[in-house]
């Protein structure tokens, strides 16, 4: 049995797929490989293992009927037509459950840098800007007692509501589709409407997949209904924030800062105004880069390759 893999897995599931069998063939090069040589390459291929944001659409899936099973090296599926391979057969599988931790501690990260605007501190020592000891350079805002506003509380809101009421004493409240009475009872969270959570919160952070129903939801009218002095966090998908209504939100002070982890398009382009923001961090979609969670992604990846390649259902299917 052969498969495609359009990047690349930790080296676990490699030896993984060897030792089943399973010839592989990898994209190896420093750029995301197109629609055109995606097909071109499934075509010699029972499975695929696609890394990255490749578009997994009806064009795509129905040129590729072929392949037994496709394994996401992600838990977010928005790049799959999921209804357009259900007809075709092809089951999808994820990688749940393994990353939730480890992608808090992105959004984690990215609320401490913009708070104390340390990645552009760290630029100004690159410029050479760093002359001499300042006591009150561009100021940080303190995060102990405030409120933290989960959009999207699922295992990754709730891991990163958990680290902020036990760093931070956070007050924690969060909008979902519907009320999550286990996570109010383990930290104390308070459901409210999307209204009030742009209200209340001081920092607002999303933990939603990218849905119909979320795409583009953060807007300049949006951001106006925030304080001045939020912060806003995107460790999800870029895609659910307006990028060009956020860069005019920060540049009218309609919020105070902002830590991205997505952006739209991905990769960001270097000149992108975001960049050089004293208030912005910015990382380059890292969220569940570690090492432990890629080798439990890819072992979930091996198991759902090898269920599929046999006709059984998939550990972890996206249904
Ligand atoms: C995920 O698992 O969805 C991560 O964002 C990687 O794409």
């Amino acid at each position: 049995m052969k498969v495609f893999i359009s990047g690349n897995i930790a080296p676990v599931g490699l030896k993984q797929l060897e030792e089943n069998n399973i010839t592989i063939t990898q994209w190896k090069e420093n750029r995301q490989i197109t629609a055109e040589e995606l097909i071109e390459a499934c075509q010699d291929q029972n499975a695929l293992i696609s890394v990255g944001p490749n578009k997994l659409n009806a064009a795509f899936l129905n040129a590729c009927s072929h392949l037994k099973v496709i394994a996401l090296h992600s838990v977010g599926f928005d790049q799959v037509d999921v209804a357009a391979a259900k007809k075709l057969n092809i089951p999808i599988g994820n990688t749940p459950g393994v990353l939730s931790e480890a992608t808090a501690d992105t959004a984690f990260l990215l609320m401490l840098a913009v708070s104390r605007k340390a990645f552009f501190a760290y630029q100004k020592i690159i410029r050479g800007e760093w002359k001499k000891y300042e006591p009150s350079p561009e100021l940080g805002i303190e995060l102990n007692g405030k409120t933290l506003g989960i959009f999207g509380l699922g295992k990754i809101g709730l891991e990163m509501a958990k680290k902020c009421a036990a760093a931070y004493q956070m007050n924690v409240i969060y909008y979902n589709r519907s009320q999550n009475t286990t996570a109010e009872q383990e930290i104390g969270a308070r459901y409210v409407s999307f209204e009030e959570l742009l209200a209340q919160s001081d920092v607002l952070s999303v933990h939603t997949a990218l849905t119909p129903e979320t795409k583009n939801k953060f807007t300049f009218e949006v951001f106006s209904q925030m304080k001045s002095n939020a912060i806003f966090i995107n460790t999800a998908r870029g895609g659910i924030h307006n990028e060009t209504d956020l860069i005019r939100a920060l540049q009218e002070k309609v919020i105070w800062g902002a830590g991205l982890d997505v952006t739209n398009p991905e990769p960001m382009e270097k000149t992108n105004p975001l960049l050089y923001m004293e208030n912005v961090a910015v990382l380059p979609h890292i969220g569940s880069a570690t090492e432990e969670t890629r080798a439990a992604m890819a072992k979930i990846i091996v198991q759902n390759i090898v269920a599929g390649l046999k006709g059984e259902p998939l550990p972890f299917e996206v249904k």
